[in-house]
């Protein structure tokens, strides 16, 4: 068995908690949704965490948590989209939108542990960055290919971006929720006021 990540659809109770837990989870087209309950399912089982709520979001940011991100991130990319539209006439396919929104920080759950309280690195995932893990697993998971190279270039780090307007919208969604996160840690300078 990987010690990464194995696929598990977990059963109903499980499965009905991550859609508790991000409900614009139900704003996908059935089998995309299926697809990514069983990701989240199986991000959430291999990790270290006995709750979707005690996932952290960051090592910047320990106290903030995952789920709030996820869920900050999708709202603040639809509302982003749907101006886009109305003002630019901008085009999104929709589900590959909000599946790429509540699933850009899937291995999250994966990479950070606590030891002693503390947020660390799990050991376990260090090989890999964030973004390509979870790219892994959704790919595994069935995910559609725009899915998974939108989750695996998401970061501001990555090497290589797509010039799909997803990608676009996903981009200043993660930075808007993601310094409302930093701004609230202290110690850690938001994206916005790095030089
Ligand atoms: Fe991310
Ligand atoms: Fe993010």
């Amino acid at each position: 068995m990987s010690s990464l990540y194995t696929l598990q659809a977990g059963d109903i109770e499980q499965r009905r908690g991550v859609l508790r837990a991000m409900p614009r989870l139900a704003g996908l087209g059935a089998p995309l949704r299926e697809l990514a309950v069983t990701a989240w399912v199986s991000a959430w089982l291999a990790s270290t965490h006995d709750s979707l709520e005690e996932m952290p979001y960051s090592l910047q940011a320990p106290d903030y948590s995952l789920l709030d991100h996820t869920n900050e991130v999708a709202d603040a990319g639809i509302l982003l989209a749907d101006y886009a539209r109305a003002r630019w006439g901008a085009n999104f396919d929709r589900d590959v939108l909000l599946a790429s929104l509540l699933l850009h920080d899937i291995d999250k759950a994966l990479l950070y542990t606590r030891i002693n309280g503390a947020v660390v690195s799990d050991p376990a995932r260090a090989g890999l960055p964030h973004g390509v893990l979870g790219a892994m697993l959704l790919k595994e998971a069935g995910l559609p290919d725009s899915v998974v190279t939108l989750v695996g270039t998401h970061t501001t780090t990555s090497p290589v971006k797509t010039g799909d307007a997803e990608a676009w919208i996903l981009h200043y969604a993660d930075l808007f929720a993601c310094d409302h996160a930093f701004r609230l840690a202290p110690g850690t300078t938001p994206f916005f006021q790095r030089t």
